[in-house]
């Protein structure tokens, strides 16, 4: 009983709805999220939804800046085999040394950067060659849609009171300017929540 407790208190309950989509984009990261080898670092991990996609042993760093969601990481690894890293600040990607990672994992994650663009930047910087970076983001709907002006009008409104992100930013084409060759897919999740319910997700070989 005592353990149960403890598991739920360190359970990320505002992460709930990530699990409820996890189901959602099973099919397309089974596409791009396998073999992928280790080191593996992974920016704004959240709950550890994408552990399960990396293979046991396979040295695993991640950058989460909520550290409440730390334990219930560490315990998610250890279930998973995953030696783990668990890093707070988000300034510590700018630190690693070239060539340090064989993989780097992101997902959800350009849209809570301050710096998107920076940010890839340095994730191409960190991979060695022949590594990958394997991500999903959201992403802008066309240009001249109602979706698209929605996203812009709405966007203050969903950084400070829904997601602490932005639904407003080019992720697809930020994405190929630093990765043009990387192969993607975009794709919709019908009945998604409908400023974010477009997708890209991709890998990119350097
Ligand atoms: C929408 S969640 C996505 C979580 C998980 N990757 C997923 O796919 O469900 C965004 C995560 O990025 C983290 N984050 C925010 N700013 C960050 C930054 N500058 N560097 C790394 N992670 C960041 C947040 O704490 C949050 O856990």
């Amino acid at each position: 009983m005592r353990h149960l407790l403890a598991l739920l208190s360190i359970f990320p309950w505002r992460t709930l709805p990530s699990y409820w989509k996890a189901r959602a984009y099973r099919p397309y990261k089974a596409r791009y999220f396998h073999n992928l080898t280790g080191p593996i670092l992974e920016l704004g991990a959240g709950s550890g939804v994408n552990f399960a996609y990396y293979p046991r042993g396979a040295p695993l760093t991640v950058i989460e800046p909520n550290t409440r969601l730390h334990p219930w990481l560490h315990w998610r690894a250890k279930q998973a085999g995953l030696p783990l890293t668990c890093i707070a600040n988000p300034a510590q990607l700018e630190s690693f040394p070239a060539h340090a990672f064989q993989t780097v994992v992101g997902t959800l994650v350009l849209c809570a950067v301050p710096q998107p663009q920076e940010t890839l930047q340095h994730i191409r910087r960190v991979l060695r060659p022949g590594g990958s970076y394997v991500f999903l983001e959201h992403i802008l709907a066309p240009p001249e849609t109602r979706q698209r002006r929605w996203q812009q009008r709405l966007n203050p409104w969903f950084r400070r009171y829904l997601a602490a992100c932005d639904c407003h930013r080019p992720t697809d084409h930020t994405i190929a300017q630093v990765f043009p060759h990387a192969h993607t897919t975009h794709f919709q999740l019908p009945g998604g929540f409908p400023l974010t319910n477009r997708y890209l997700i991709g890998r990119a070989t350097t």
